[in-house]
């Protein structure tokens, strides 16, 4: 039996998940699943939107789900994701955005993995206002976190049998800052000659991305250019719907959650769609080592969407999040 941590999150975070977990009940893999709440309603309550109760949980457990959580914009209190993030030591972001048959989108032949570092760069939280009508943001880029990252990139090329990663950056400007991330990179890359390895400006990447996708296998980037990026990519197989993520810490400590936020439009309203959830509960299927009830899932959501019945809104149907749900669970069987 495994124990999982479930944040289902604010907005359409509750919907989403309670169909991931009914999605992952009928695959037959036994998990108790420990639910805690984070996010706004939590901020209400407690002043902080990530008690040390769902910190707690995570690290007892090392594996969580999540729903989105919203973060205000401008004021207000710090993003709970980043600070979830920055206190279980995620270091890395995995997004896989690959085409799916049977959703149309203007590439056929998509299937890139974009790794991002989740620990610093300009998610540092260090601004200051140094006269009025004037702020500094500072960008932090470390050594350590950078060789932590590229490692992890191109042991997860060698893992899945990838063929080339490339380094996206702004080192034609920010010499230093990126220069560093560069030089670590290419340190790493040394110790794994069957992996090519390629550096690409940033603006070019994502040109090329809306060009030429299909040229990209394993990408690898700081914080904000991933946070951009990675909803690029999300954009190039049929939107946010569709798009999961794994959050990969050390020590084995992993969370999964959809790259979507809380659609605050459509929350309440049976509309949203389920997919990126349950999508991310495959990556972590996957991450426990349970191959077989990841593929079953993986298998029937790949299926539902080839058959192009039943649909939400965003993929151009009317299917609420209930019906995608049924019609996973009837694909299993
Ligand atoms: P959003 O992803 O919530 O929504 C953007 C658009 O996509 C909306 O029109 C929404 O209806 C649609 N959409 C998103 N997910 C969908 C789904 N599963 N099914 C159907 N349509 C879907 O982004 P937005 O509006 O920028 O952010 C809203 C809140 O979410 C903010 O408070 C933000 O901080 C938070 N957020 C949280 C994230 C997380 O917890 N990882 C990630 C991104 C945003």
């Amino acid at each position: 039996m495994h124990t999982v941590t479930l944040i289902p999150g604010d907005g359409i975070g509750p919907e989403v998940s309670e169909a991931t977990v009914r999605v992952v009940e009928a695959s037959g893999i036994p998990i108790a699943w420990e639910r805690v709440e984070a996010g706004s309603e939590v901020m209400h309550k407690y002043g902080t939107p990530v008690p040390d109760e769902v910190i707690n949980a995570i690290i007892k457990n090392r594996i969580a789900l999540k729903g989105p959580l919203a973060t205000p914009i401008g004021t207000g209190f710090a993003s709970a994701n980043v600070t979830l993030r920055k206190r279980l030591n995620l270091f890395a972001n995995v997004r896989p955005a690959k085409t799916i048959p049977g959703v149309k989108t203007r590439f056929e032949n998509v299937d890139l993995i974009v790794i991002r570092e989740n620990s610093e760069d300009l998610y540092s939280g260090l601004e200051h206002i140094v006269v009025p009508g004037v702020v500094e943001s500072l960008k932090i880029i470390t050594e350590t976190a950078c060789l932590r990252i590229g490692r992890f990139a191109f042991e997860y090329a060698r893992r899945h049998e990838r063929k080339k990663v490339t380094a996206v950056h702004k080192a034609n400007i920010m010499k230093l800052a990126d220069g560093l991330f560069l030089e670590c990179l290419r340190r790493i890359a040394r110790d794994y000659p069957e992996i090519e390895y390629q550096e690409l400006i940033v603006d070019n990447t994502c040109m090329q991305l809306v060009t030429r996708p299909e040229q990209f296998d394993v990408m690898v980037m700081e914080n904000l250019y991933g946070d951009i990026v990675s909803d690029l990519c999300a954009g190039l197989i049929g939107g946010l719907g569709l798009t999961a993520s794994a959050n990969i810490g050390e020590g084995d400590v992993a969370m999964f959650e959809a790259v979507h936020g809380t659609a605050p439009d459509i929350a309440g309203q049976n509309k949203a769609n389920p997919i990126a959830l349950i999508l991310s509960a495959v990556l972590m299927l996957r991450h426990m080592g349970e191959m077989e009830a990841a593929s079953r899932i993986e298998r029937a959501v790949m299926a539902m969407l080839a058959e192009g019945k039943v649909r939400t809104r965003d993929l151009g149907g009317n299917a609420s999040t209930t019906d995608i749900c049924d019609a996973i669970i009837e694909k299993m069987h």
